[in-house]
């Protein structure tokens, strides 16, 4: 997988966590004490290392892998794709408009490398603001995609009611703020 997800990494555990979290990271890994993966940006890494790296990471620092998948996910939409790829994001003013562009976003950015295989997305739209998307990648990383949503939704400052139906669809229903139904069902079960 390419260096920018790693360098990503790096820099959300440091902020998330601190920079004696990224040294134990790279030391755990066998990568010695001072390693940074910001020269490796365009670098292919080995696959297994790349998973792994965020397994051992969230061991390493005790968080569970979801807490690792969510900051990483804010980081990425929030700061760090902004920073390094703002070009995408030019004219865009939602989750909706973002989720729509990802498949080309993603074939655009790696159609000039020979070993990227990026995820690809397929889009089944149920309703003007209700999306069934296949995920379509043999990583298996849909909670990571679902992560890079709710750190969509951080961006743009609105709401994205996340439904997982398997390991490759995702049902997304697009709002702008949250919903009068869910705050009142937020309500009910809270008196309950
Ligand atoms: C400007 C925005 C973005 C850029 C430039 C970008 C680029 C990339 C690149 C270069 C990779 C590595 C692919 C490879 O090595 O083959 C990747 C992986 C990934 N991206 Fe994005 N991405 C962006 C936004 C997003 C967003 C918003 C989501 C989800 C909502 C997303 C979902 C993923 C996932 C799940 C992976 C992991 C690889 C996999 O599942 O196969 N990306 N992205």
């Amino acid at each position: 997988m390419k260096g920018t997800i790693h360098y990503c990494l790096e820099e959300t555990i440091i902020k998330y966590h601190g920079e004696d979290a990224w040294t134990q990271v790279t030391k755990g890994a066998g990568l010695g004490e001072d390693f940074s993966y910001g020269t490796k940006i365009r670098d292919d890494i080995d696959e297994v290392q790349s998973i792994e790296l965020f397994v051992l990471s969230a061991n390493i620092i005790g968080i569970e892998l979801s807490q690792l998948f969510d900051e990483f996910g804010e980081h990425w939409c929030v700061e760090y794709s902004p920073k390094v790829y703002g070009v995408f994001y030019r004219g865009m003013n939602s989750t909706k408009e973002a989720v729509t562009k990802l498949d080309r976003v993603h074939e655009t950015v790696t159609n000039h490398i020979p070993n990227a295989y990026p995820p690809r997305f397929v889009y089944n739209w149920k309703a003007d603001n209700v999306l069934e998307l296949f995920y379509k990648s043999d990583r298996n990383l849909i909670d990571l995609f679902i992560s890079l949503v709710k750190g969509l939704n951080k961006k743009f400052g609105d709401y994205t009611e996340i439904e997982k139906k398997s390991e490759h669809i995702v049902l997304l229903t697009f709002h702008q703020e949250v919903p009068e139904y869910l705050i009142e069902n937020q309500l009910q079960a809270q008196k309950a």
